[in-house]
């Protein structure tokens, strides 16, 4: 404090009149007038230690106060907040800075005092936490009222916070970055979201519309449980999106919708999770059997995963591997290309295509070293098989032998699925079509046949052939 006073009147000397001067040196340390070390400019005027200003266009036009307490400026034009200014504030508790079309933060500051800060009615579109690093004793911060799309966590500033504003419905809500506010909710002491119930998504993949208009927070506890259960430790380190949400079909009655913030309707879950695994050197499947507490157990919602595993090392053991778990239950989309699978459970999958719904949506299984041997069961059955579901394999011309007898190196040859057996098999193997195709080039001949005979019947004798005499005209 007593340093605070010499600064003050070391300031005041060079600044401002000599009653001020007279005013301190009268004052002890104690008993600061307040009302009369308030300074006004046009713009602002002062009362006890609350500086009011509107209109400002830098805060430059700021008077310097060692009194102020708290400061309060409205409507004016301060595109880019520079706090070092406010550093000529320093007993300041209380700072409001609403309708200033900020859009951005500079400078640094240093604070020990200021308890609580109003930016509402900004410019913001996002706010990094870190700019407000040097206020020691920040308890409340407002952000209400601006066009925030996300906030940068700080973890310093996040434990110093007690109550945050953000209401705002342009959240971007598939942003991963935001998942510290759900982790900040559940520290201890209770921290406060006021108005959470109108902090709210804005869209921003326009695939799916779903999360538009849920509440942050919803979202985000959903975000915070998919990226625990998401495989992205190494080996591993997979990466995972929330894609697509919805209230989960649950009775009213139930438990589940208590806990929900979202009015009688059940709990908010996700019902599609992108997993990206791709072209991570994988030799071993992630573990993906854990998905269920987002998905929750809701019939209608087990579809969930799209999990990309293309361009890894992945074998058939691995794909084996897919039999009796639940992740094939449940996904929406698998790749599986370039890999150096050579077969598939096949019973699996079609074991799983009939359980469930319409709920799968693709597979692809292109750029493997596919079996092609004419001595296994399996060359022939994944041939077949591919042939039935080509609504779900998508990429069926890129499938293709890369191993077995017919094999030349990397998959390189005609797909599989136009390979005849002949030529899976190599030897004159008799295929039925074949035989059709002579009986039907028999059957032309001797029509052929009978009619140069018919024709040669009729010069001759005038006779017409039996058939056209029984014709009832
Ligand atoms: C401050 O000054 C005003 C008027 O100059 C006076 O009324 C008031 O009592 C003073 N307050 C203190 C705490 O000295
Ligand atoms: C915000 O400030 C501008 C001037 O910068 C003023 O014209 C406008 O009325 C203010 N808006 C509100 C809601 O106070
Ligand atoms: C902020 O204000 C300080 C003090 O006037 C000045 O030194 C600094 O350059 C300003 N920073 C920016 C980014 O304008
Ligand atoms: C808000 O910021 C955007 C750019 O982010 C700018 O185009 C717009 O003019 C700003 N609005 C106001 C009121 O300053
Ligand atoms: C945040 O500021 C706005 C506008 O000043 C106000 O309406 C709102 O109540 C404030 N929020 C809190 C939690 O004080
Ligand atoms: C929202 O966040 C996602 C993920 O970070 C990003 O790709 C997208 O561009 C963002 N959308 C907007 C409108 O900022
Ligand atoms: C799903 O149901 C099973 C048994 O009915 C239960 O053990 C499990 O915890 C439930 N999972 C979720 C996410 O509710």
């Amino acid at each position: 404090m007593l340093l605070n006073f010499e600064i003050f009147v070391v300031w005041a000397v060079h600044a401002l009149s000599s009653s001020w001067v007279s005013a301190t040196s009268e004052t002890s340390d104690a008993g600061l007038n307040s009302s009369t070390l308030c300074p006004s400019t046009s713009s602002c005027t002062c009362q006890s230690s609350i500086i009011q200003c509107s209109g400002l266009s830098s805060l430059d036009l700021l008077p310097p106060s060692s009194v102020a307490e708290q400061l309060v400026v409205l409507d004016s034009q301060l595109p880019l907040l520079n706090v070092t200014l406010l550093q000529h504030l320093p007993q300041l508790r209380h700072l409001e800075l609403t309708n200033c079309s900020i859009g951005g933060i500079v400078g640094t500051w240093w604070n020990p005092h200021l308890q609580d800060i109003n930016l509402a009615s900004n410019n913001f579109t996002t706010f990094s936490l870190n700019s407000l690093d040097g206020l020691l004793g920040l308890r409340t911060l407002n952000l209400s009222a601006n066009p925030l799309r996300s906030v940068l966590p700080h973890p310093p500033v996040e434990a110093r916070l007690q109550t945050l504003d953000l209401t705002s419905r342009h959240w971007n809500c598939t942003e991963h970055t935001m998942t510290w506010l759900a982790a900040w909710l559940q520290r201890s002491p209770p921290r406060l979201l006021a108005g959470e119930s109108e902090t709210l998504c804005e869209e921003t993949r326009k695939q799916y519309r779903t999360m538009d208009g849920r509440r942050l927070v919803d979202v985000l506890r959903l975000t915070q449980t998919m990226l625990d259960q998401c495989p992205s430790a190494p080996p591993f380190g997979c990466s995972c999106d929330l894609i697509q949400v919805d209230v989960a079909p649950t009775p009213a009655a139930s438990p589940a919708s208590a806990e929900s913030g979202t009015g009688g309707e059940g709990p908010l879950i996700a019902v599609i999770v992108e997993v990206y695994c791709d072209n991570r050197g994988l030799t071993e499947f992630p573990p993906l059997t854990d998905f269920g507490p987002v998905i929750g157990n809701h019939s209608g919602y087990q579809a969930l995963t799209a999990l990309f595993l293309d361009g890894n090392l992945l074998e058939a053991e691995d794909a084996n591997r897919l039999e009796g778990s639940d992740f094939i239950h449940r996904f929406s989309i698998l790749s599986l290309s370039r890999n150096k699978l050579q077969t598939l459970p096949l019973y699996a999958f079609d074991n799983a295509f009939q359980k469930r719904s319409f709920n799968v949506d693709s597979l692809f299984l292109g750029g493997n070293p596919w079996l092609c041997d004419c001595d296994s069961a399996f060359t022939f059955s994944f041939r077949t098989w591919l042939a039935s579901q080509h609504k779900l394999i998508r990429d069926r011309a890129e499938i293709r032998c890369g191993a077995g007898a017919l094999s030349t190196g990397p998959p390189a040859g005609p797909p599989l699925l136009t390979l005849s057996r002949r030529k899976l098999c190599g030897g004159p193997q008799i295929s039925w079509w074949d035989v059709a195709i002579g009986l039907l080039a028999t059957a032309v001949i001797v029509l052929m046949l009978k009619f140069a005979y018919d024709v040669t019947v009729y010069r001759r004798t005038g006779e017409l052939p039996l058939v056209v005499r029984k014709l009832p005209w």
